[in-house]
């Protein structure tokens, strides 16, 4: 019903164009398909492949070009084996032989070891040795072969996966476990190997929850990301870096006052898990010179911009009869525009590099005028509209630019005067004021893989109040 109801939607827009939609995406995803069992440069590891299965397997791996490791409890098997798929390999590959028992700790370790001193890393693992004795719940010995039967169709595997996951995780790699349909169906007589390859099917369901979301499960993980926020010594700015630095980040704290910056780098010090000191730079982002300075000390200290944290801006009333109008304009513009626009400049080169990210602060001052606020209102609405173009500009380098507009946000006891605070809760939906950490988290999501497919974007972070601001 849903689809339907979606589909008509969708169709109203795009006529009849939706029922050839394929024809738009890129052609070379249905080409990579040519390639897709072409394993040139990847490593195989595979299990009792001195023969049978695990034999084919390592052969067919070998044909399409793979490197290949292969392993059995004897060594003149695999010696056969591995001179056949010698021959067999397109690009007359050696294979790594490896003489192991896997029912012993250090055989696994060695394995791995030589594998990646070898051929430098794993993309495939293939789990196939398995056994299995005959076994009868009235046997004398059953034990024993319970014991041998779980030892290699199901412990085994246990201790190679878990030895061999950190590799597979820095390929993308992949493990495939050679079951039995005796893991399904109930054979008389079979009941160890029964038992011990359905527990292996499910092994594998387990290991796919656990491996596979890691991507999300660690989305805001910032470990090893370098991180700027500009007006970072107070505020909003300094809620924003310190979830950064909680997430593991390399940060930048940057602001006009020295005592500020200095704190709040104290601070994330010891939020960072690693205890990481930030970069401090005392810098006014009205001049030039700093802002390459700001830049240049980044590269220098931390090697390279992940993330750019356009938040520092302000600005105070302004009218249009105001007398000293056109010098409060220029201000506001120079810190909540120009002064971000001049950064940019400056940075892309850098975080054209790391397929960084741009997130600036703008405020619902930018999208919903406020009458004692002609310039700050005229500045975000610019801002907010700076980062819409650069995501087009920017894309194709692989830059998302975003925009984090919030509302009221109380970022001390005395950033709002009491009778704001009682109206400004009494409009917002949610019935509270902003903290820092909300737009901090915004912010963290923003510049997260979570967000990877957004760009030119607007999140508005007020509890909902811009559809319920308060009238004069
Ligand atoms: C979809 O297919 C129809 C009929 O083949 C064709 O006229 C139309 O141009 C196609 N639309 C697109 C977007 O390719
Ligand atoms: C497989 O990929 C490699 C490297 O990408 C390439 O050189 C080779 O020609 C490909 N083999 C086939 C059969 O397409
Ligand atoms: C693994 O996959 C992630 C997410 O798709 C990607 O960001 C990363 O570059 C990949 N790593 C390798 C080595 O392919
Ligand atoms: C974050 O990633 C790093 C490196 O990839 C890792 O060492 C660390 O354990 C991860 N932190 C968390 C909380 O998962
Ligand atoms: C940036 O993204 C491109 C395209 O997705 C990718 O090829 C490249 O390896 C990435 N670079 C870095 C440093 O992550």
């Amino acid at each position: 019903m849903k689809f339907v109801l979606l589909l008509a939607l969708f169709s109203i827009v795009k006529g009849n164009q939706i029922f050839n939609k394929s024809n738009d995406f890129d052609i070379h995803h249905y080409k990579d398909v040519i390639q897709s069992r072409n394993f040139t440069d990847k490593v195989v590891l595979i299990t009792g492949s001195s023969s049978g299965i695990g034999e084919g397997i390592a052969k067919l791996f070998a044909v399409l070009g793979a490197k290949v490791v292969v392993t059995g409890r004897k060594e003149a098997d695999v010696h056969k084996v591995a001179l056949e798929l010698e021959k067999l390999s397109p690009y007359k590959i050696k294979p790594l032989e490896v003489a192991a028992d896997l029912t012993e700790s250090e055989d696994i370790n060695r394995l791995v070891e030589q594998t990646i001193k070898t051929f430098g890393k794993l993309d495939v693992l293939v789990n196939n040795a398995g056994a299995g004795k005959a076994t009868l719940i009235g046997d004398p010995d059953l034990l024993k072969s319970w014991d041998f039967t779980f030892g290699i169709d199901l412990r085994a595997v246990v201790e190679l996966t878990h030895t061999a996951v950190p590799y597979l995780e820095k390929t993308n790699g992949t493990i495939i476990d050679t079951s039995s349909i005796a893991g399904i169906h109930p054979i008389p007589g079979s009941l160890a190997y029964n038992c011990a390859k359905a527990g292996l099917n499910m092994l594998a369901k387990v290991l796919a929850l656990e491996l596979g979301p890691r991507d999300v499960i660690q989305s805001r993980n910032f470990t090893d990301k370098v991180v700027l926020v500009t007006g970072s010594s107070s505020g909003i700015g300094e809620g924003i870096a310190k979830l950064f630095a909680v997430l593991g980040a390399k940060v930048v704290v940057t602001a006009r006052k020295e005592a500020d910056v200095h704190k709040v780098a104290l601070e994330l010090e010891k939020l960072s898990p690693y205890k990481i000191k930030p970069l401090e730079i005392v810098a006014d982002l009205t001049k030039s010179e700093d802002i390459t300075r700001l830049v240049d000390q980044t590269i220098k200290t931390f090697g390279k911009l992940d993330v750019l944290v356009n938040n520092a801006g302000g600005g105070a009333s302004t009218y249009i009869w105001d007398s000293g109008l056109l010098a409060a304009w220029d201000q506001i513009f120079n810190i909540n525009l120009r002064g971000v626009v001049e950064l940019i400049h400056t940075a892309v080169p850098h975080l054209e590099k790391t397929n960084g990210t741009i997130i600036d602060t703008s405020s619902i001052a930018g999208i919903a005028p406020m009458s004692d606020m002609l310039a700050y209102s005229s500045a975000k609405a610019a801002l907010t509209m700076l980062a819409k173009v650069l995501a087009l500009e920017l894309g194709s380098k692989g830059i998302r630019v975003n925009t984090l507009s919030p509302g009221y946000t109380e970022v001390n006891s005395w950033s709002f005067p009491p009778e704001l605070k009682k109206l400004v809760i009494k409009q917002t939906p949610l019935k509270r004021l902003g903290e820092p950490l909300d737009m901090a988290k915004a912010v963290a999501f923003l510049a997260s893989s979570d967000a990877d497919f957004i760009t030119g974007a607007n999140i508005v972070v007020d509890g909902g109040i811009i559809y319920n601001l308060p009238s004069e």
